[in-house]
């Protein structure tokens, strides 16, 4: 029952959907670490719900970071952000409190917190929650760009439909800061979206890949065995609700390769080591090569859908139908892109500060 993550920098996140207020606390920042507030605004507006792509439930998110910070500076002691939930409507959920949703956390939510978890919205198991982990991941990158060190996420497949690949690194992720539905090929974009609608219409939800690229890392980061890049970052990148599978690299992919076509030749270039190719995504012995740290995750299609499904009501221990109703996201991959930057934000700069 754990909801704290990080070493020398922890998150703890708390809430529930439909609560009065959800939150985080950040603790082991160094002190005067830049808190821009609008820099804050502008993330939370990237994972915000926005037009027939998303939910209805369009929270303003009037955020308030309520300590850890004076004079837009870090003080060292813990920082807390409070997000209110003003939108809430939980009405909906009255009827899934014993009928629990396939593909949804309502069943082991009830198993594990013995029949007592707050089920409404999902509870403490909603993507709600990770607008908390956002506003942090705004404090995150400004203190990582800061190092040298930038990252952006786009949408490499969704609904059926693949974004170009990551080709100039800085150019692409500049392009990405400012786009409102991150893709870079806005044509592939408008296809994408199309593709999206087309399954919110028929009842049903559609998921797709989000693929990150951070450049800027020097090599050294990470350690062998048990906090090896990948490790760190697919347990944070895991507590995202519907992530079901990361890849480092050319991932999956290497398994049809041979080792002359998996490997990433050395070659001095301006003094420095440099890799002549980058399939194993800047880590190797779980440790950063200088390379650009590539990686993907997997996002499901939501689970709550407007089609009938089979179910058990817990209430009765027999079997049912279930068909959800109320606003949800058709697909979470676009607003999961602010999630994943912030997630992996927060891993790299907890890194950076154990490095030495
Ligand atoms: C930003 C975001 C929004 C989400 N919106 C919904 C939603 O509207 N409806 C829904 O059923 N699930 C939604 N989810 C996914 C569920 O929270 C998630 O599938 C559930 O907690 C079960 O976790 P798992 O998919 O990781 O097993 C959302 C997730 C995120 C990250």
């Amino acid at each position: 029952m754990n909801n704290t993550f990080g070493t020398h920098i922890t998150v703890t996140l708390f809430g529930e959907s439909h609560g009065p207020e959800l939150g985080c606390v950040v603790d082991g920042l160094r002190p005067g670490l830049r808190v821009d507030e609008d820099e804050i605004a502008r993330r939370l507006a990237q994972r915000r719900p926005a037009g027939p792509l998303s939910t209805a439930r369009v929270e303003p998110d009037p955020f308030r970071v309520v300590s850890g910070v004076w004079k837009g500076r870090t003080t060292g002691t813990p920082l807390c952000i409070l997000i209110p939930n003003l939108e809430s409507k939980s009405e909906d959920y009255v009827n899934l409190s014993n009928v629990p949703r396939p593909g949804h956390a309502d069943y082991t939510g009830f198993v594990k917190y013995r029949g007592f978890a707050d089920p409404r919205g999902g509870g403490h198991f909603s993507g709600r929650l990770t607008a908390a982990l956002v506003a942090a991941g705004a404090i995150f990158l400004t203190a990582l760009r800061g190092r040298g060190v930038t990252l952006g996420t786009h949408i490499a497949r969704c609904a059926g439909v693949a974004d170009r690949p990551f080709e100039t690194l800085p150019d692409d992720l500049k392009a990405l800061e400012c786009a409102a539905f991150p893709v870079l090929d806005p044509r592939r974009g408008e296809a994408m979206q199309a593709s999206i609608l087309e399954a919110a219409q028929a009842g049903d939800s559609v998921g797709g890949v989000l693929e990150t690229a951070v450049t800027g890392l020097p090599a050294g980061l990470g350690a062998p065995w048990f906090d090896t890049v990948e490790g760190l970052l697919s347990h944070a990148l895991f507590s995202i609700p519907a992530v079901k599978g990361v890849e480092f690299g050319d991932g999956f992919a290497l398994a049809e390769r041979r080792g002359s076509q998996a490997n990433d030749p050395f070659r001095m270039e301006a003094g420095g080591v440099v890799t002549e190719t980058n399939h194993n995504g800047g880590v190797n012995g779980g440790i950063t090569n200088g390379m650009p740290l590539i990686f993907r995750t997997v996002i499901k299609p939501t689970p709550s859908i407007a089609i009938a499904q089979r179910t058990v009501d817990l209430s009765t221990n027999t079997n049912t139908e279930i068909t959800v109703r109320g606003r949800h996201d058709p697909c979470i991959v676009p607003r999961a892109r602010a999630i994943q930057d912030a997630v992996t934000a927060f891993v790299l700069l907890d890194l950076l500060e154990a490095s030495y």
